[in-house]
């Protein structure tokens, strides 16, 4: 969480700066600040709120410019969000300038310790604590500002990424990582500085991520040196070639990021197959698994760990690697895997999910994964991310940018790539015959066609949501392959629009929630003809006796659920397993509507972030 920019070169800062926040404000938008130096003048400008706050303020009070900035968008972890604890953060001298993406665990012990030596504080921040340690390391032991953040680091226990500058010495910013993402843009005599590189991809197509426990001393003009936090040790800057343009991270004529990533997914679906399924042949090629093939194939277990929606799609692939490949599936949250004591083999095989692939807990449930011996393949959609480095082997989704924090496109293609694998694993394993191997592969390259057929219930969808943007709670059921879908239908409601709304399998529906059915409940309920349709039109009745509103989303044609329900969706018909890829689509459709009329934060929506970098 946060979003922290940094650029040093020969160009004015500040429009760099500004921009790159309004990329990253994705990652937090409690508040945001900017500082500059001109070689004069230190500006430093913060306020509670977003960049565009930040920007109205800073257009009536901006007096320098300057080349060398850092700037700060904030998701707040200790501290309300407020002017003062707001980012860039200062030393007591008035000299070193910081901006921090994390969390310092030991912070206080070090803010009393510095009190103790005539330190004071303006904030509630860890980061104000940070700042000045470090400038009390650099008083004490009389050392260049990078050695003295390299020994404050040493000191600290959590998570950052930081860059650090010193106005008296405004010809480099430090940087250093452990846990939150880092990357620098490498331009002729200018470096940029950022948590990913959406801020810098109009002035520079390279970049090194910094790994954890990396830190770099930025320098224009001077050939970046890496070194090793802990030891002091040189590392070799690998320098990588990036794959981004400015249309992928730009609305496109949409009003919202959630909105045209919902209307991406056929190509998205059709990005992340391209070149890794080749139907007339009845191959699925895909680099990862080749290359550790016998590892999938002796699993004992397949443990999945993701969070949120990425979980939710785990928990649709256990369906389908279990129907197809036959191994069995755990799918466990990364934030209770971690903790746990779990018991884990040395053959199983975890696949860790995240589309921004810097989730904190999954992370930490692959170190532990990885210290158990288990072989850990990641699931990522940004390329050269940290859990996508973390793993021994992984394949991108390719989704493209999600900038939406409500995730829509990243849930479909995860499910895309791990029905491939799944594919895969079973044509090794004989699970599948050749026939129903062949059928699967030919459905599946028919999905994007079908996902763009389901997206024309759009103005259904935004029917359906004007009747029920004012109710306070919703049920979403599904039965096999569409319970993961009710409980992310569930999700994207509630994330989006704060009603509270809860996912089910449709038969738990009798144990407990069916006493919340009356005729202010709207039900939502996936009845698609194949998997256990008899049984759901069963359950649609039971909310049908008890006055419920009923929202079918069904199959093309669908007579039965018609009949008794309030309102039908329909999608096209496809094989049982690739259900999820569609029914998932309305759902994002009612969601993403009800929030508009609601007039909610679609993009931004409340203390939330898009990539959850602490635990
Ligand atoms: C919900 C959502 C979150 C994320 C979760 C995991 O719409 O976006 O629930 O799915 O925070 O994030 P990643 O996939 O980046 O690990």
């Amino acid at each position: 969480m946060c979003g922290i920019v940094g650029y040093i070169g020969y160009r004015d800062a500040y429009p760099i700066i500004l921009q790159g926040l309004q990329r990253l404000e994705y990652r937090g938008y409690d508040s945001a600040g900017i500082a500059l130096y001109d070689g004069e003048n230190l500006k430093l400008s913060k306020t509670k709120g977003k960049v565009e706050d930040l920007k109205i303020r800073l257009e009536s009070e901006i007096t320098t410019n300057g080349s060398i900035g850092i700037g700060h968008t904030r998701w707040a972890t200790h501290g309300v969000p407020n002017d003062v604890n707001s980012h860039p953060h200062i030393s007591n001298s008035g000299n070193l300038v910081i901006i921090h993406n994390g969390i310092i665990e030991n912070y206080d012990p070090l803010r009393k310790e510095l009190i103790n030596r005539g330190y004071s504080f303006t904030s509630d921040t860890d980061t104000e604590v940070l700042v000045n340690l470090i400038e009390d390391v650099k008083i004490k032991e009389g050392v260049k500002l990078g050695k003295a953040v390299q020994i404050a680091l040493n000191q600290t226990i959590g998570a950052y990424a930081v860059a650090v500058f010193d106005k008296t010495k405004p010809n480099e910013i430090v940087v250093a990582r452990l846990g939150s993402p880092l990357a620098i843009g490498v331009g002729d005599n200018e470096l940029f500085i950022a948590s990913d590189a959406t801020p810098f991809i109009e002035y520079t197509n390279n970049a090194i991520y910094l790994e954890d426990g990396e830190m770099a001393v930025v320098r224009n003009h001077k050939k970046l040196k890496i070194r090793k936090i802990k030891d002091d040790s040189l590392v070799d800057p690998y320098i990588q070639e990036l794959q981004l343009n400015l249309e992928q991270i730009e609305k496109g004529g949409y009003d919202h990021f959630m909105l045209k990533e919902i209307y991406e997914q056929p190509d998205a679906i059709t990005d992340t197959f391209r070149g890794r399924m080749l139907v007339d042949k009845g191959i699925v090629k895909m680099a990862g698994i080749d290359d550790n093939l016998e590892k999938f194939l002796n699993a004992r277990r397949i443990i999945i760990v993701a969070c949120g929606t990425s979980w939710h799609a785990g928990l649709v692939a256990e369906y389908i690697f279990e129907e197809f490949a036959r191994i069995p599936v755990e799918v466990e949250y990364a934030s209770e895997f971690r903790y746990r004591n779990p018991i884990v083999y040395k053959d199983d095989v975890v696949i860790a999910i995240s589309q921004s692939g810097e989730t904190a807990d999954t992370m930490a449930a692959i170190k532990l994964a990885k210290d158990q011996g288990a072989f850990v393949f990641g699931v990522c959609n940004v390329v050269g991310s940290s859990i996508s480095r973390e793993t021994h082997a992984g394949a991108y989704t390719h989704a493209g940018p999600e900038i939406g924090v409500a995730s829509t496109k990243a849930f479909t293609t995860q499910i895309t790539i791990l029905t491939l694998i799944a594919l895969k694993l079973a044509k090794h394993k004989g699970t599948l015959s050749n026939s129903e191997f062949r059928a699967y592969l030919q459905e599946l390259e028919r999905i994007p066609a079908k996902v763009a057929k389901a997206l024309k219930s759009n103005e259904q969808a935004e029917h359906v949501a004007s009747q029920y943007k004012d109710a306070s709670n919703a049920l979403y059921l599904g039965r096999g392959y569409n319970f993961p879908v009710a409980l992310e239908g569930a999700l994207k409601l509630k994330e989006i629009s704060y009603i509270h709304a809860e996912g089910y399998p449709a038969a738990e529906m009798k144990h407990g929630p069916i006493a919340l059915i009356d005729e202010q409940m709207p039900v939502v309920v996936i009845a698609t003809k194949k998997g256990h349709y008899e049984k759901v039109v069963s359950n649609v009745e039971e909310i049908k006796a008890r006055s419920g509103k009923i929202i079918g989303i069904v199959t093309e044609g669908d007579e039965e659920v018609k009949k008794l329900a309030d309102h039908v969706i329909e999608i096209p018909e496809t094989l049982e397993p690739f259900t999820p890829l569609l029914a998932t689509i309305p759902l994002q459709l009612l969601s993403y509507h009800i929030a508009v009329m609601l007039e909610k934060n679609v993009d931004q929506p409340r203390n939330l972030a898009k990539s959850v970098t602490v635990e």
